[in-house]
Order: C-alpha cells, then structure tokens, then sequence
C-alpha cells in the first residue's frame, strides 16, 4: 500500500521506517529541507537506537523516500498524521500543525486516502478534524492510531507492541488500518478497534496511569527511606502481582520527557472543561513537581562544598532528548542555590549546552566531570554508568558523597571503596545484609 507520512519525529520516522521494511511504500514528508536532504543520504535526523540500520534497509529496498512538498504524496491510500502538539500555556494540547497538516493533505490527495492521526490529541480532536474536513468541503475520512512507542526503544516497541489501537467510523477504514498492520495480525496481536474519542482517549489513560504508577512508587520508596525498609524488595514483591505489574516501579527523580509531563498536563485540562474531577492524576502531577526540588534539597543537605558532578541530562537512558528531564530541572534549582555543576551525559552534552545555564560546565567523559567534585549525582541510568571504576572516582573526588537517584551502582561496593551514598528509598544506614 503507498502510505504518506506527515512529520519525522521520534512518531512518524520511526513508524515510517519500520512500516516500510515490513513492506508498505512509504513516503515520509517534512516541511524541512534540510532534513528531508540528510534523510534521503540515510543520514538519521533523531537519535534511537538501530533506527538508522532500518532506516537505510529501507532505503537499499526501495521502500521509502522523502519529501518536502505534499504533491509528492498525492496517490497515498493512506496518510500518517506525525506532526507535533506541544503544550498551550495553559497546558492544553496544540493542534495548530496538526489541522495545517490535515488541510494540506485533503488538497493534495483524492478522497479516498484515509488521514491516520498518529499525534497525541485530546479526546474529540478527531472529530473536530472530521467536520474541519466536511466544513472545507472534501470526504476524506478520519481516523486515529496511537503510539505507544517509548524513546529509546521505539523499534522494539513498534515490533513488539502489546496492542494495536485504531479508532475508527466505519469498516473500509478498519480495512484499510488491518490491511497495513497485517503483518502484526498474523502474530495474533491484541488490535483493539474502537470509535475516534475512545482511540484518542486510551492514548492519554495510558501515559497518565503510568506517570500516576510513577509518582506512587516515589512516594513510597521516600516512605521507605524514613521507616528503613527497601524499595526493591518492594517493588518487586508489589509487582508480582499481576493486577499490579512489574514495570514502571523503579522509583527515581521523578518522570519526564515529551510526553507524560504534556499529556497528564492535557488529560487534567480535559476534565477540568468537562467539569470532571481528576484529582488522582492532579496528585501525581503535583507529586511529581514536587520531586525535583526534593532531589534538590536531598542533595544540597548532604552536600559540603558547592561542587558538584552531575552524571546524566537526559530524561532517562537511551536518549539524547532533555526535554522535561527531571535531570535538568533538578539541576536548575542547583545553580540557582550558589553550585557550580561538572556534567557529562554519553549523548545529551550538545543539547545540553544549547540551554546555556550558567555554570554547568560539560565533560567529555565521567572521571573528568568528577574531578575534585564535592557530591557526585546520578540522574540518568545510562549503562555506562554501572560500570564506573568507583575506585577511580574516590580518589578523583573531594568529597567522597554519591547520590545514585537511580539506584544503579552496586551500593556495597561503593560504601566499600569509600563512598557515602545515598541512594532512592534505602536509608542512609542501609544495610544489605539484615
Ligand atoms: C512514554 C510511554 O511509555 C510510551 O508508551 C508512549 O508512546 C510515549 O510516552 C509517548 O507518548 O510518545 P517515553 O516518554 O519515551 O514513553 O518514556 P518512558 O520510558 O515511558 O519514561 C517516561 C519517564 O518515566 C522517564 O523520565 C523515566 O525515567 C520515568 N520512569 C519510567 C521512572 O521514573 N520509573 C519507571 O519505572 C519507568
């Protein structure tokens, strides 16, 4: 099937792409030339692991190509909507590319070419992006496919999916949506079709259950760390429980990102209009807040100097996208109390810099970043920091004090080689052993 894809973010490259060496003939457009030029070199515009080795399988194949003008996409069956909606001020989702993509694509193409919005948009969107359609006088029809695709591991997610969701308002497009995805029907996953409002809405509900879970598990592993008991034994006792689940329990220094902070932020914006209480979700936002200058405090009230080596800017590992991280925002509030900051992240320094926050200084490796440095911070869970030669960084570091807000290292072996560590939901005095 030829099948248009508008927007090449992390969304539409990596569905593009992977739609593509499963088989589709896949045009993805950008209103950028200069991307479209690096993508059609096979040169990778975003960072995610093995994108760029599917990326130029594609292209060997003859599978996908790139473009900047929607005329190029004139005989598409169907057309990807992948195009950003970042948050308004007041934290409502954004649909201004998103009707400017709809418009442009109902002029280029006939009317049977189903327009898919992959985007994250509040629950009616589609709707309204139906009768936008009508109003404007064509007949091309609506539906929507949400992405659950996690940074960092969106190729495995988009070959492993847990389901496939499609909102639909008849059976040709159903057809259309199974006819792209057979390939994932033959393995007999889940494909939930329902109407435009609930696709849209099973979107949100998931991200904000996770980020809820989240900042459920920070709470309690502070708990923890008050009362002495161990978050990890917690965690994974808690989601043995299959009503529970296993993932998204590791606590941390809060959640971020491009999405959980903007689509919970749109899911409370949403109820507030439908005068619906969402005070569970409220909580969680406001926990999660909360929690960057928590980290803050923890850190600047075991900290003797006012030097500090920050290990990890992005969101999390796997990523170079700052974007919302709890990283970041912890770090702000540090700077703003008198520290000065030595940073070092495998991939995110480059768009760290591009920030300028006055003295946060970056490093191009760890033991650099640590040189004489008072407390040193783990904000990210990148790998490589599991292998830190911790021997090496005591005697680098002035004031022998970690803050592992990942609970990555092994922690008697950090006490071992001289540490004092602290760590998320294990007390100070911890002792594995008991
Ligand atoms: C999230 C969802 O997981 C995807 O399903 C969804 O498609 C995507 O948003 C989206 O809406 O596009 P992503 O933002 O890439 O994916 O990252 P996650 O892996 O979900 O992590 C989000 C945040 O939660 C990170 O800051 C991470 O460090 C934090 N987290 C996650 C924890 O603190 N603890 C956990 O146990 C898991």
């Amino acid at each position: 099937m030829k099948i248009g894809v508008i927007g090449t973010g992390y969304v539409g490259l990596v569905t593009g792409v992977m739609l593509a060496n499963n088989g589709q003939d896949i045009i993805c457009l950008d209103k950028s030339n200069q991307i479209v030029s690096k993508l059609k070199s096979g040169e990778c515009t975003i960072y995610e692991k093995d994108l760029d080795i599917y990326l130029n399988k594609a292209i060997n194949s003859s599978k996908i190509s790139f473009t900047d003008s929607y005329e190029d996409i004139s005989d598409s069956e169907a057309v990807f909507i992948c195009v950003g909606t970042p948050s308004n001020e007041d934290g409502s989702a954004n649909l201004d590319y998103a009707f400017s993509a709809i418009e442009s694509v109902i002029k280029n193409t006939n009317k049977d070419c189903l327009i898919i919005i992959k985007s994250t948009v509040p629950p009616g969107s589609s709707k309204e992006f139906q009768k936008f359609i009508h109003d404007k006088g064509y007949e091309h029809k609506i539906a929507n496919n949400p992405e659950f695709l996690r940074e960092g591991s969106a190729i495995y997610d988009f070959m492993n999916p847990d389901r496939i969701v499609v909102g639909v308002t008849d059976s040709e497009s159903e057809a259309i949506l199974r006819s792209i995805y057979d390939y994932e029907l033959k393995k007999n996953t889940n494909f939930v079709v329902t109407d435009l409002t609930s696709g849209e809405m099973i979107k949100y509900v998931s991200n904000s259950f996770l980020s809820i879970k989240i900042s459920f598990i920070n709470e309690m592993a502070d708990l923890c760390e008050k009362i002495d008991a161990n978050i990890h034994d917690l965690s994974k006792a808690v989601g043995m429980d299959k009503r529970i689940g296993s993932l998204f329990l590791n606590p941390g220094p809060g959640y971020g990102g491009s999405c959980f902070p903007k689509d919970t932020r749109a899911l409370q914006k949403i109820a507030e209009k439908n005068l619906c209480s969402s005070q569970v979700l409220e909580a969680s936002v406001k926990s999660n807040l909360d929690r960057y200058s928590l980290m803050a405090q923890k850190i600047m009230k075991n900290t003797k100097g006012k030097s500090l080596c920050i290990l990890g800017m992005s969101f999390k590992a796997g990523t170079d996208d700052i974007r919302e991280s709890p990283a970041v925002e912890i770090m702000k509030i540090l700077v703003e109390n008198g520290y000065r900051l030595n940073c070092y992240d495998p991939i995110s320094n480059e768009n760290f810099k591009l920030l300028n926050i006055q003295n946060a200084e970056t490093f191009d490796n760890i033991y650099d970043a640590a040189q004489d440095a008072d407390s040193i911070v783990i904000l990210t869970e990148w790998e490589e920091f599991k292998h830190i030669d911790l021997d090496k960084l005591y005697n680098l570091s002035k004031g022998k004090i970690l803050f592992d807000l990942r609970n990555i290292l092994n922690r008697e072996m950090a006490i071992k080689s001289g540490f004092k560590i602290f760590n998320i939901g294990l007390s100070e005095n911890f002792n594995n052993d008991r």
